[in-house]
């Protein structure tokens, strides 16, 4: 019997692989390997041998495993790779971190819970990105000092919200030598976890995959060495853990070869190494499979209620016959192999099995253990009716609920399958509301619905909770795109609110009206707003009549009907702004849909300042997910009015949030908001991607908003790319025809005008001078500023392919003063731009590069570095040349001067050739923060990449950085 690993057989072609992914790591590309293959094929086996190879390459190697029987502990699988690790580490190292992360990482990692800084912002379960943002943090700052290898053994036993960690890495791979290796069993592995793989596969080309097969006869023959090889080999099919396990029976057996599960015959070999055990040593192997695999002794020891002189000796019993190994970890075991371990729980008479449960649940109470960590063996100790397992549970899913949803839901339904029939309806009201909320946290919205049907059955349809009941199933509902099924489900409710309930009635009618929005039924909107303001009205009930008043601004601005539009807002913004944040935080949906119409009234500052106080209450209230048109808003007010990186900012965290609450109605309105975003900062193929994936994702909802804005965006993204064939055919399916009816009133001069632009790249003039006088007709008809500046830009256009050169510059350059009017820099200066070209065309020379210089300085403040290269090209047209002051041999001092100190130390490190994760360490800031500061420099000293940054420091005589190593622990 021995205890030691046999040598690595075979493997070479693998093992080639993986020196692959150790050299692409060490040279700064992120990897993510995956090894597969059936159970005891030799995963677990080949990743040992990577740490190993890493380990000597001078890598901080990190390894978790999952356990089969423990997949509900929330990130259990991580916190197994990297608790010890950060405990070990300098307290102050954490107390340099932000106190955001610090908290988000005590919620995850036990070693941290010291640190936590305590509450600041609230977290809800739609934010818990910011938790896997946090880790991947970490790991960029402990790759600063050495390459990082994570290795996570059984990815086919994590819980979700490992999975979901794992995922988000992929999408955003760690900006350092992070390489991530794991292992899942063949078809066990989670949906999201394979959906993750394909893309970060087929995107970014991230991923190495390593399927294992069967050992050849020959290596089977090196593994075990005996004189019935042949039959071995045939019985085990080359499976290297049957071929130990059978070669470890005294006379062999005939299995039925490899199988899911623990085939017969080793789980018959592993039931009679456990009849050759003293009865404590049996007893101790059954509580210890039972209590965890790794196992603490104590546990065991407790669990099996033997004293610990027996204890001692049974365990030299198991560890004698190679049953049990030590770990890294004093007084922990593990099994000799997890499929042992399986084949030891699963021949524990169940009797005894359910007794273990229970005392390893007592055991871990009495060490104050909390409710999570206590809930597995609860859920299988607890009979049915035992109210103290459902307060057990019930804890545990509150615990869990905001940053791993899918055990929380877990939990939840636990539980209640276990309350007594006598139980209050209140008290499974509650588990059930808590379960639905959990279950749509994880984009189950059918699961959530179901929950609340569940609940509606339960509460007399005469309460006020029947009626919120019903508006939260019609919201899922919404949600999924089943309009009709909600409109049918709210007005029946409506016909049935008893008189003296109008609140609840005029409720209803907004969420009516908020399924009609979607349905793009404004009619039908402005309908149920009218009736709903009444209500409101006669109940003096001031955030429901703001919100009646929202629904009705809205309506009116997508209908192109601006005087009642700006009336109703008007009206709306006046009450808002005078009431309080606990007052509007019942009915947010108020300031979202009053922001909304500004938005497409183009009052910018005003839908801005809404839009953010909207976030804000929502934030703090926990209501993120509810309001999915709040940061669409916000985002499309930054990226018009010039603050792009602002913009994207906000963006790429609220499609996290949608991503992971799989929200395809969110997701859709932040990835079409984040490729007009892309559009303005010049990104065009992050453009066409986003655009490509929100029409992806709104096309399957029976929605015709999201899906419509989605083509606009593609639209515009296909325009700017050069495919303004594509761009025509996207936006006229899209919009509805050649009228755009189906673009909202105050937007359709805009895209008339993006419409006149391709026209003419097509060589189609009379169809752009339709699209032009489309322009016209409906800036003349709505009066919006933008509108008129719109249709002033497409008729420069016209003119200028005319050849009537003065003509376009007048048209271009009132439509420059008009959008500068309303706040949208970016488009105005596109105008100028335009304005500058014509001016030129037409031989006026000076004031053509006065326009094109304004227009490129304007661009580039914005951060629209692809319009700004435009007007810079229009400028060297006119034999002007362009000192873009960051050019090498000019350098500027006095943008130098307008660095804050931050970004000065920043900068200074950069001349240092540091990589940003080693100025992360440096500076102790996050490696994101330090991508904010390069993007502020940047912008400052009107520079494109690092090396230029160095260039102008070196020109301007900086003094030198400290060259002291970074103090990366
Ligand atoms: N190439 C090999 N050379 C030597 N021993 C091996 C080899 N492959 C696997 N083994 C041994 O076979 C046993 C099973 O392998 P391992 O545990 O790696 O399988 P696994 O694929 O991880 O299984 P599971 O899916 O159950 O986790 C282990 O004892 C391991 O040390
Ligand atoms: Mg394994």
């Amino acid at each position: 019997m021995t205890h030691l690993a046999h040598p690595l057989v075979g493997r070479d072609r693998e093992l080639e692989a993986l020196d692959g992914h150790l050299a692409q790591t060490w040279a700064g590309t992120q990897r993510f390997v995956f090894v597969t293959g059936e159970p005891g094929i030799g995963k677990t086996r080949l990743l040992l041998e990577l740490e190993q190879r890493a380990e000597r390459l001078g890598a901080l190697t990190l390894r978790g495993r999952g356990s089969e029987f423990e997949r509900a502990l929330p990130f259990g699988l991580l916190v197994d790779a990297l608790d010890e690790y950060l405990e070990s580490l300098d307290p102050l190292s954490f107390s340099r971190l932000p106190a955001e992360d610090l908290r988000e990482l005590a919620a995850v990692f036990p070693a941290l819970r010291s640190h936590d800084p305590g509450s600041g912002g609230p977290t809800t379960p739609a934010e818990r990105f910011r938790a896997h943002r946090a880790v991947r943090d970490v790991l960029e700052r402990l790759a600063a000092a050495q390459p990082v290898v994570l290795i996570l053994d059984d990815l086919h036993w994590a819980d979700e919200a490992t999975v979901e960690l794992v995922a988000y890495l992929m999408r955003h791979p760690p900006r350092a030598a992070v390489m991530l290796a794991a292992s899942f069993r063949d078809g066990q592995a989670d949906r999201v976890l394979m959906t993750a793989i394909e893309r970060a596969a087929s995107e970014r080309g991230l991923v190495g995959r390593i399927g294992l097969l069967p050992l050849s006869r020959a290596e089977a023959g090196v593994l075990v060495e005996t004189g019935d090889a042949d039959r071995l080999y045939a019985a085990s099919g080359g499976n290297p853990f049957y071929l130990l396990e059978l070669s470890r029976m005294p006379g062999g057996a005939d299995t039925g070869g490899p199988a899911e599960g623990v085939p017969g015959a080793i789980a018959a070999a592993i039931e009679s190494e456990l009849d050759a055990l003293s009865s404590d040593g049996r007893r101790l192997a059954r509580c210890a499979a039972v209590t965890g695999d790794p196992f603490e002794l104590d546990l065991a020891i407790a669990t099996a209620g033997i004293d610990e002189a027996a204890a001692c000796t049974a365990l030299d019993d198991l560890s004698g016959h190679d049953l049990v190994r030590p770990d890294a970890v004093p007084r922990r075991f593990h099994f000799r192999h997890p499929l042992v371990r399986r084949a030891v729980y699963q021949a524990c008479p169940p009797g005894a099995r359910l007794t273990a449960h229970r005392r390893s649940a007592d055991a871990l109470a009495a060490r104050g253990a909390p409710a999570a960590a206590r809930a597995h063996h609860v859920e299988h100790a607890a009979r049915p009716g035992d109210l103290g397992a459902v307060a057990v549970l019930r804890e545990a899913g509150q615990a869990t609920a905001d940053r791993a949803p899918g055990s929380a839901a877990r939990w939840f339904s636990i539980a209640l399958g276990l309350m007594p029939d006598e139980a209050p309806a209140a008290e499974r009201v509650e588990l059930l509301l808590s379960l639905s909320r959990a279950r749509a946290a994880t984009g189950r919205f059918e699961d959530g619905r179901a929950a609340l049907i569940e609940c509606l059955a339960l509460t007399g349809d005469d309460t006020a909770q029947h009626l919120t009941l019903v508006g939260a199933c019609a919201g899922f509902e919404q949600l999924l795109g089943h309009h009709e099924a909600a409109n049918t489900r709210l007005t029946a409710a409506l016909a049935r609110v008893p008189d003296g309930a109008a609140a609840q009635a005029a409720a209803l009618m907004l969420q009516l009206a908020g399924g009609d929005f979607y349905r793009m039924d404004y009619g039908a909107m402005q309908e149920w707003g009218a009736r709903a303001l009444a209500a409101a009205r006669s109940l003096n009930d001031p955030p429901l009549v703001a919100a009646s008043l929202g629904v009705l601004a809205v309506a009116a601005a997508f209908a192109g009907a601006v005087p009642a539009a700006i009336t109703h807002s008007a009206d709306a913004a006046a009450l808002v702004d005078a009431m309080p944040d606990d007052q509007l935080a019942r009915r947010l949906d108020a300031l979202a849909n009053l922001a909304t119409a500004e938005l497409y009234l183009h009052r910018y500052p005003v839908a801005g300042r809404h839009a953010r106080r909207g976030l804000a209450i929502a934030r703090a209230t926990g209501q993120v997910e509810m309001s999915p048109v709040l940061v669409p808003v916000l985002s499309n007010v930054l990226h018009v009015t010039g603050r792009v990186a602002e913009s994207e900012d906000l963006l790429d965290g609220a499609i996290e949030v949608a991503r992971l609450s799989g929200n395809a109605q969110a997701l859709g309105w932040n990835l079409l908001s984040r490729a007009f975003t892309a559009v303005a900062a010049g990104d065009l193929p992050a453009a066409l991607d986003a655009a490509e994936e929100s029409a992806e994702v709104t096309g399957a909802l029976d929605d015709s908003l999201v899906a419509t804005y989605a083509g606009v965006a593609l639209a515009t993204a296909l325009s700017e790319s050069g495919e303004p064939v594509r761009a025509i055919d996207v936006l006229l399916v899209a919009a509805g025809g050649e009228e755009l009816p189906r673009i909202a009133g105050g937007w359709r001069a805009g895209y008339f005008e993006l419409l006149t632009r391709c026209w003419l790249a097509v060589g189609e003039p009379a169809a752009a001078e339709r699209a032009a006088g489309r322009a016209a007709a409906v800036a003349a008809e709505l009066d919006l500023t933008f509108a008129t500046a719109m249709a002033r830009r497409a008729a420069a256009a016209v003119a200028m392919h005319r050849g009537d050169a003065l003509a376009a510059a007048e048209h271009a350059l009132a439509a420059a003063a008009a959008a500068d009017a309303t706040g949208a820099r970016i488009e105005a200066a596109r105008a100028r731009t335009l304005a500058g070209r014509a001016l030129g065309r037409a031989g006026r020379r000076e004031r053509a590069v006065a326009e094109l210089r304004r227009a490129a300085e304007q661009l580039g403040a914005c951060g629209a570095a692809r319009y700004r290269q435009e007007a810079e090209r229009d400028l060297r047209r006119l034999g002007h040349r362009v000192h873009r002051r960051a050019r090498p041999g000019k350098p500027d001092g006095s943008a130098i001067a307008t660095l804050t100190q931050r970004e000065a130390e920043v900068a200074r490190l950069l001349l240092d050739r540091r990589t940003n994760p080693e100025i992360a360490t440096e500076l102790f800031l996050s490696v994101k923060t330090i991508e904010a500061h390069l993007r502020s420099i940047f912008r400052k000293l009107d520079v494109a990449s690092r090396y230029d940054v160095a260039r102008v420091l070196e020109r301007a005589g900086a003094p030198a950085p400290s060259r002291h190593a970074p103090d990366a622990g």
